[in-house]
């Protein structure tokens, strides 16, 4: 008996059994000693099961430290990297070198590094440079260069002709002169005659000349470059000019398109001696978009148009035939026009039976499209007001007053300030 406490699956127990449980007594006193070994090791196999799960946890916190460190790490390699020379390829020359002109101005011959596609080095590209060597270490994505940040490139403007009332004689017209081009350049091959080079939309304010560009654009699937006038008056010298060359030239990347460009007066007033410097530089660039103009090709696919409030303040050179030599007024609308903006604008409105259009454009003698709007809008929120299931003519009637009440009195008010 004393062998199996000698045993070695029960070594390190120093028991020392007493003579007189040697019997049966020890026996008992083995099992309950069993007993309580078991328990022990129970408690020790939970342990164990704990303190492996534990590491495992450690393991996972482990491994994601490291890749925390890793990031972090890469953000500081990132954050202590010079900053890149940013340049535009000149030339491509045979041995591999480039002509790079960087941003500040001067030009330089440069390697690249040998992981740069050959494809995408053509002069006109943007490339980031290293500040040491200028040699050549990326090619930036040129969607859009970063002078024409004025530009809004809409790839399909959602006005459509139906959304214009009553300029049906200038939508024709619009379309012969800007859409035909583009979609049958054959016809005017065949008949030898170039289409008219630009297009000027002139007329008050508020009767749809932007919308009728958009129109044409959506209508010919076409990028429409728009840029306000305004934005190509810059703050240094020469960079209104540069703008509108580079936007000639993304328009003739991105062809068919059609430049048009908003509020032309902005730039395109009447050149007179005795200007300021900044009247000088917005000269400029009006000389720049004359030289473009005369430069590209009216049968290609881009196509020009633009508009003003004041034709009569415009230079001469910008009005004369193989510049802007198609002309179409938008007026303020008639009778029958408005009551044909109204109906645009109302179309999607809950309107009672009673409503007559003719009898609303006649008592809005004078209104503009825009005015038109407002007022459909201004009657909507009338009826809104008096918790109305629908508009009524009584909410036609004062939203008419109240819309050409403010434009008359805002009238008398500006008239009145410069006396
Ligand atoms: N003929 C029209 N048909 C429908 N809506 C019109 C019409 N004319 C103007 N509108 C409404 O007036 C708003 C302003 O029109 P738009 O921007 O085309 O005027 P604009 O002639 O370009 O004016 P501005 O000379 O001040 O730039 C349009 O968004 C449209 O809701
Ligand atoms: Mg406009």
């Amino acid at each position: 008996m004393t062998g199996i406490i000698e045993d070695d699956s029960v070594k390190g127990l120093s028991v020392d059994i007493p003579p007189e449980l040697r019997n049966d007594d020890f026996s008992r006193y083995l099992i309950d000693r069993m007993h309580q070994l078991e328990e022990r090791n129970h408690i020790l196999r939970e342990q164990n099961h704990k303190i492996e799960s534990e590491k495992r946890y450690a393991e996972s916190q482990k491994i994601k430290f490291e890749r925390d460190l890793r990031t972090l790490t890469n953000e500081l390699e990132r954050l202590k990297t010079s900053p890149l020379i940013v340049g535009t390829i000149v030339e491509v020359l045979e041995n591999g070198k480039l002509i790079v002109r960087s941003s500040t101005g001067p030009q330089f011959v440069v390697g690249m590094s040998k992981f740069i596609k050959g494809s995408d080095l053509e002069p006109g590209a943007q490339v980031a440079m290293n500040q040491q060597t200028l040699a050549i270490v990326g090619v930036l994505p040129t969607s859009i260069s970063a002078l024409l940040k004025g530009v809004e490139v809409i790839e399909s403007p959602d006005v459509d002709y139906v959304h214009i009332g009553g300029l049906d004689d200038q939508i024709r017209e619009l379309r012969e002169a800007v859409e035909l081009p583009l979609t049958k350049p054959e016809a005017f091959t065949r008949i030898g005659i170039d289409p008219p080079n630009g297009v000027l939309l002139y007329g008050p304010p508020g009767t749809g000349k932007t919308m009728l560009a958009k129109a044409v654009a959506n209508h010919t699937n076409t990028t429409f470059l728009r840029i306000v006038g305004s934005e190509l008056v810059q703050k240094y010298i020469g960079e209104g000019a540069r703008m509108v060359r580079e936007l000639f030239k993304l328009a003739q990347d991105k062809t068919p398109s059609i430049i048009f460009i908003d509020e032309l007066d902005s730039i395109g007033a009447k050149r007179y001696d005795g200007a300021t410097a900044g009247d000088r530089e917005v000269q400029r660039t009006l000389m720049q978009l004359l030289a473009e103009m005369d430069g590209f090709n009216s049968r290609g696919e881009v196509r020009l148009l633009a508009a003003t409030n004041r034709l009569d303040i415009l230079d001469n050179a910008l009005l004369r035939p193989g510049r802007f030599d198609r002309f179409i007024e938008v007026p303020i609308p008639n009778q029958e026009a408005r009551a044909n903006i109204l109906g645009i604008h109302t179309r999607n409105m809950a309107l009672s039976k009673t409503i007559d259009f003719n009898y609303l454009a006649k008592i809005t003698e004078g209104a503009n499209g825009s005015e038109l709007k407002a007022i459909a809008t201004e009657a909507g929120m009338f009826a809104i007001r008096k918790d109305k299931d629908q508009v009524e003519v009584e909410d036609m009637e004062c939203a008419i007053s109240k819309v050409l009440f403010t434009k008359n009195s805002s009238n008398t008010v500006s008239e009145g300030m410069f006396v």
